[in-house]
């Protein structure tokens, strides 16, 4: 997505000098973000590999146009790279923490890392400062952050807390910045409501603010109501298989009704990616610690889960015996525009495969080298340079992810590189009637 002309910094609006924690996704995208706002920025990450290629212009992970944005602020000095974390500290007014809450293994959130932010803030306010939490947290972390503050520093110096989550998408996380439908921040005062709104004062969208429980539950809410309406929207696919009914016209229909909307309505393997999963366990977790089961989002979990499997057994119905089948596999990632293989349904796919003894033939426009370093050993697995170099004598095509390079396949080249013509499209991607046509077998889900 090009980083569109009318994103200027206003010449009215305030500048701050801002510390980033962290350089992951979120992170990274916010510091390069806030420098192109016109603010002067400090992204400290303690990994120092990171920093190091991140100063030679090279992103830890792949995020379309990133590049281009940190080079440009880079160069004009709006934004410098740090692993000391002292010094963002000590030279910035507004620290954004947006460090990692990876899940334990009871599916809460590991806050260590924001432990370890709080601790490091306390033993270096050395003036004023609003300490921002980014990373998507439980409700109540900001209480936490504050008392840690408090307890552990060393001068009278004052500071705030605030929540400001996060809603950018992997894959379109400039534009989603730039442009969000939301704004939201959880204050306590009015110091801090202040700042964040001048921080923000060049982007029109609506900014709701709240206290600081409340933010950091609209993330969790908003992320979990989005996993519920891709299960949802996965059941049915799931009665429409077993009534012949077609689930694509059931969610175009459904979400012409704005009170439903029509986005998230896709039926398929579900969803993955390092957001939805772990959000949703944290979500239910922090609900049960508080003294409620949220038994509707492990019903959304179980059911996005099963979507993986049933798509390989579909395969597996229509093929009979899938040992050394040769099944091609395109799409590695949980969703396309990214190399991010976090809980992506291609990993316990293509694991299904394996264990069946399938012969898989892999090829993906991003995320080789992430598969790679997943199933390291297995002979099972090869990979192709390109999509056609995949389908070559395959008995099926696996659409896993929906890039829109495989959207352009030219069929009848892919009908004749094929051992048996069957395309199982885990993201109702190709048009049913059409494949048929054109004499191909087809798996869809819930059409
Ligand atoms: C998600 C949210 O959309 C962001 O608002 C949020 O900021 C982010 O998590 C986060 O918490 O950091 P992201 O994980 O990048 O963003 O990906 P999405 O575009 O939301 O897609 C998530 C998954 O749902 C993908 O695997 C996608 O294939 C799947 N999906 C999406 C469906 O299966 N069906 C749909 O209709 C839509």
């Amino acid at each position: 997505m090009p980083i569109k002309k009318t994103i200027k910094p206003q010449n009215r609006a305030k500048k701050y000098n801002i510390c980033v924690v962290g350089a992951g996704h979120v992170g990274l995208v916010a510091a390069a973000c806030f420098a192109k706002l016109g603010h002067k920025v400090i992204c400290a990450d303690n990994d120092k590999g990171r920093i190091k290629s991140l100063k030679n212009n090279q992103l830890p992970f792949y995020e379309p146009d990133l590049d281009l944005l940190v080079k440009r602020v880079l160069k004009q000095g709006d934004l410098v790279f740090s692993t000391s974390l002292e010094e963002g500290i000590r030279k910035s007014e507004v620290i954004f923490i947006a460090v990692g809450t990876p899940p334990l293994a009871d599916g809460s959130a590991d806050l260590t890392a924001i432990g370890n932010v709080a601790h490091s803030i306390a033993d270096n306010l050395n003036s004023y400062k609003l300490i921002v939490e980014k990373s998507t947290v439980p409700v109540q972390t900001g209480q936490k952050v504050k008392e840690t503050i408090q307890r552990y520093k060393r001068n009278n110096n004052s500071f705030d807390v605030a929540s400001n989550p996060e809603f950018l998408r992997e894959g379109k996380a400039i534009y989603d910045f730039f442009y969000p439908d939301r704004i939201v921040i959880g204050v306590e005062s009015q110091r801090a409501e202040k700042i964040l709104k001048e921080i923000y004062a060049s982007l029109e969208a609506p900014i709701i603010v709240t206290d600081i429980n409340t933010a950091e539950l609209i993330k969790h809410a908003s992320n979990s109501f989005l996993a519920t309406k891709i299960s949802f929207i996965n059941a049915v696919s799931r009665v429409c298989d077993l009534a012949n009914a077609d689930v694509e016209k059931v969610a175009l229909a459904m979400g012409m009704d704005k009170r439903i909307g029509k986005d998230f309505l896709l039926a398929g393997i579900g969803y993955g990616g390092f957001c939805f999963p772990k959000d949703v366990e944290a979500f239910m977790h922090i609900s049960k610690k508080l003294g409620y089961e949220f038994e509707l989002l492990n019903q959304v979990r179980l059911i996005n889960q099963s979507q993986r499997l049933y798509f390989v057994d579909k395969i597996k119905e229509h093929l009979w015996i899938l040992k050394d089948k040769k099944i091609a596999i395109l799409g590695l990632s949980f969703k396309p525009d990214t190399d991010d293989v976090r809980f992506s349904p291609a990993v316990d796919i293509i694991e299904a495969f394996i264990k069946e003894g399938t012969d898989l033939s892999l090829y993906a426009p991003q995320a080789k080298e992430e598969i790679k370093k997943i199933f390291k050993t297995s002979q099972k697995l090869k990979f192709a340079k390109d999509p056609y170099a995949a389908i070559k004598d395959a008995d099926c095509l696996c659409l896993v992810t929906e890039w829109e390079e495989f959207k352009k396949l030219d069929l009848k080249k892919v009908k004749k590189l094929m051992h048996y013509p069957l395309i199982a499209d885990g993201r109702n991607v190709f048009s049913k009637d059409k494949l048929i046509a054109l004499g191909f077998n087809y798996i869809g889900m819930g059409k």
